[in-house]
């Protein structure tokens, strides 16, 4: 596995048996986001207790850190149906009909990638969601007329990398609006152990905080580098994945101490060497790099902000002094072009 396939792996979020078998079924099993989690608790108590439908509520945060889980835990919460659909999928107004119309009342359902939803579609989505109704306009011309659905009450649960992009009328529309933030290292220890105990691997407590400290925050990649590093320790060691046995499992696909990857470390250098440390727009950095805008800005960029490598300004993005130490370049000698 290349740390290529991993990235990619993550940010179009497949989903795979791998990652439903690890996926927590319940809250008492999802680690971290204590506030999210005991918020999200509470409507479900609350609804529960009045013997009405939950609010609808929204995920926001980068991939991988368990908005689709939370969305599974919910339905299994409420104890309904859990319906799942994305923003890209629902093209047409009769998709969403066809939709709503299977929904029982209680059910939940899920719409990953909410801001991606075609502003038709949107309008369509209001009404349904405040007053559970669709007004569906069908025939064109003359012949045209608007049927009204009546539709049982349901929670609607959307998921968004963006939660900026959403609109803000859809957005004011959700009970409650959650933010996922990255994870601990100590937590996604806590995951890490949680998922050897499934997959019934060695997992010393030193091997997991080296794999969790080069997660980027994310449980997602923390189950997708403890995958590889078993595959390593299966055939370069006895099996049991210590310190020493991650460490050199991580070195051998690219990743650094810090959880850096190639992808990362070739971004900092084309804006330290091409673009002279910016400010360097999205689209020419993409291209430069050879790699997707919205990759770059939903998987590299929020974590390399966050650790302070770059900045966003309206001017474009820029390194700071740790993107120069991290590549070994000084800030004043780093024109030039990429050291090959
Ligand atoms: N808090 C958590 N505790 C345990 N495992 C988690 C947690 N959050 C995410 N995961 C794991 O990470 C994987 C990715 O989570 P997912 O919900 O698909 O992320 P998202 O929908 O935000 O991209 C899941 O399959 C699950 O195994
Ligand atoms: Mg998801």
């Amino acid at each position: 596995m290349s740390a290529d396939s991993l990235y990619t792996r993550m940010s179009e979020a497949p989903t795979t048996s791998f990652d439903v078998s690890l996926r927590p079924p319940a809250f008492t099993e999802f680690c971290g986001q204590e506030k999210v989690k005991e918020r999200l608790l509470l409507m479900v108590q609350a609804a529960k207790l009045r013997g009405d439908v939950l609010d609808h509520v929204l995920l926001s945060g980068p991939p991988g850190l368990g908005k689709t889980t939370l969305a599974n835990i919910i339905a299994n919460a409420v104890g309904h149906k859990l319906h799942t659909t994305s923003g890209p999928q629902i093209d047409k107004a009769g998709d969403l009909a066809g939709i709503l119309t299977n929904i029982e009342r209680g059910d939940v359902l899920f719409i990953d990638e909410i801001h991606r939803l075609a502003p038709a579609i949107e309008e369509y989505l209001y009404p349904a969601m405040e007053d559970f109704r669709l007004d569906i306009i069908i025939d064109q011309g003359p012949n045209a007329r608007s049927i009204r659905l009546n539709l049982p009450k349901f929670t609607l649960v959307g998921a968004t990398t963006r939660a900026g992009m959403l609109t803000g009328p859809l957005r004011s529309r959700f009970g409650l609006v959650n933010r996922l933030d990255y994870y601990s290292v100590e937590e996604l220890c806590r995951i890490l152990q949680r998922s050897a105990g499934i997959l019934d691997i060695d997992l010393a407590a030193e091997g997991a905080v080296a794999i969790g400290r080069r997660s980027r925050g994310t449980p997602r990649v923390a189950n997708a580098l403890l995958r590889w590093v078993r595959d390593f320790a299966q055939v370069r060691a006895d099996g049991r994945i210590t310190d020493a046995v991650a460490q050199a499992a991580l070195d051998m696909i690219d990743i650094d101490d810090d959880g850096l990857d190639e992808m990362d470390k070739r971004l900092l250098e084309t804006m330290i060497y091409k673009f002279n440390g910016g400010p360097v727009g999205l689209g020419s950095l993409a291209v430069a790099v050879g790699e997707d805008e919205s990759t770059i800005e939903d998987v590299h960029e929020p974590f390399l902000i966050l650790q302070g490598y770059i900045k966003r300004t309206p001017r474009g993005r820029e390194a700071l002094p740790a993107a120069y130490a991290k590549i070994g370049a000084s800030p004043a000698g780093a024109q030039g072009s990429l050291p090959l």
